[in-house]
């Protein structure tokens, strides 16, 4: 494959097509159940107005047993937030990430932390990248999802927990910031994306990342809080 491939349609049909272990980490942002994307708007606020003026439905369920199967089926490794909302379809693991938004604000709506559950046999990892509303770390993203992830999180995990060349397939892409990440960082990627909109944003997202390349790596503040094991580029290219 080229270094990125895009899929604007079903996860379910375009993983059947895909081989066992075939890629070497899942790393996703599946629909919650929250009908967040009726109750919010594009700063993932609720409002009155947000709530009547989306139609979309993407998140009033969350994904079937079978697509977790299926991310399980098609690669050795796997990412996955919102762990709270899929216990039923996870195993037990040593290794899960929390991303602090670095404390609640009052009155606001935004949650402090969110988590996500991993099948590496290590130790959990914390990172703290500020995420409310107009005030953030990442400032270089423009809000394009209801749920997008901060650039600079996903750097951070695909740098330490894939390795340079990896594949990594994100199967709910949304507007494709795992993607970018992998683009900036020499991985190579498969996005999958049901809606046309979102898709769209997440192509051209994603071309312009891969055409750019690696640029300058930032840094969290205070370095990150690393718990446990060294990264894997410690160990140089290749691995441990
Ligand atoms: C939680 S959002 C991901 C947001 C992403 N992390 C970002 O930074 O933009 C989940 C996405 O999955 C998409 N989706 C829902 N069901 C899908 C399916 N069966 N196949 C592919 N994409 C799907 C939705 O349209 C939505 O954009």
């Amino acid at each position: 494959m080229t270094n990125y491939q895009l899929h604007h349609g079903d996860c379910l049909d375009v993983m059947a097509g895909m081989v066992a272990e075939s890629v070497d980490c899942v790393v996703t942002d599946p629909p919650y159940g929250i009908a967040i994307s009726r109750n919010s708007n594009k700063f993932g606020v609720a409002t009155d107005r947000s709530r009547k003026a989306s139609s979309h439905t993407w998140d009033d369920t969350i994904p079937g047993a079978e697509v977790f199967s299926e991310m399980f089926r098609v690669s050795m490794d796997q990412i996955i937030f919102g762990f709270n909302y899929f216990m039923e379809y996870l195993h037990s693991s040593p290794c899960y990430i929390v991303w602090d938004k670095r404390g609640s604000m009052p009155y606001v709506p935004f949650t402090p932390t969110e988590i996500a559950w991993t099948s590496f046999d290590r130790m959990p990892k914390k990172y703290t990248v500020v995420n409310h509303g107009f005030i953030k770390d990442s400032p270089e993203d423009r809000t394009v999802h209801p749920t997008q992830k901060p650039l600079l999180l996903m750097e951070h995990i695909v740098r330490d927990f894939t390795r340079p060349g990896d594949t990594i397939l994100d199967p709910f892409m949304g507007s494709g910031t795992t993607g970018v990440a992998c683009g900036h960082l020499g991985r190579r990627f498969v996005g999958i994306e049901l809606d046309e909109g979102y898709f769209k944003i997440a192509e051209k997202r994603i071309r312009d990342a891969y055409a750019m390349g690696a640029g300058e790596f930032r840094a969290l503040d205070g370095g990150g809080d690393m718990v446990g094991l060294p990264l894997f580029d410690e160990f140089g290219e290749g691995g441990e």
